[in-house]
């Protein structure tokens, strides 16, 4: 399924639960592909070929989703997305710094996910947030005013909870 990852039975019942019981509700195709890529770490053309039978919507409109929202991946992706905004306003207030920090911490590259599978690292595009730059991310929580310190804290902060 997903390249380098096991799709286990368990997985796939509990997405084909989440699956029956989003039908239920309107508007199913958002929860399912939040639930697709929290279970399997991306959401494949194999994926997405489920999501077009179980709930009627073809393939070019899940496909066009996917590819439009960031947290949505084709390609596996670490159990957190790290952020950082290289936007005008956070650039020019040293974001690259925070970037670079982050990179070599992970070892990890732009768009790379880190060997253990915690950490995938995102450069994005301004988050809106200009007045807090410069900013970061880790999944939903944003950090403003930030620098590489505070970035590297929070990493270790969760590399120690695992
Ligand atoms: S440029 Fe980073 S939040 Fe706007």
């Amino acid at each position: 399924m997903c390249n380098k990852l096991e799709v286990t039975p368990e997985m796939m019942d509990s997405f084909m639960a989440a699956i029956n019981e989003n039908k239920k509700k309107p508007g199913p195709l958002m929860p399912t592909l939040h639930k697709a890529q929290e279970i399997f770490g991306c959401i494949p053309l194999e994926i997405q070929k489920i999501i077009s039978k179980e709930l009627n919507i073809s393939i070019s409109t899940i496909n066009g989703v996917v590819t439009f929202y960031s947290r949505f991946s084709t390609e596996p992706k670490g159990k957190h997305i790290v952020g950082v905004c290289l936007g005008t306003a956070c650039y020019v207030r040293g974001s690259q710094d925070i970037l670079d920090a982050v990179s070599k911490e992970l070892e990890i590259g732009v768009g790379e996910t880190s060997k253990d599978g915690q950490f995938t690292l995102q450069a994005t595009r301004c988050l809106g947030a200009c007045g807090l730059a410069p900013v970061f991310t880790i999944d939903d929580e944003v950090f403003g005013n930030a620098n590489k310190d505070i970035a590297i804290e929070q990493l270790q902060k969760i590399e120690a909870e695992n």
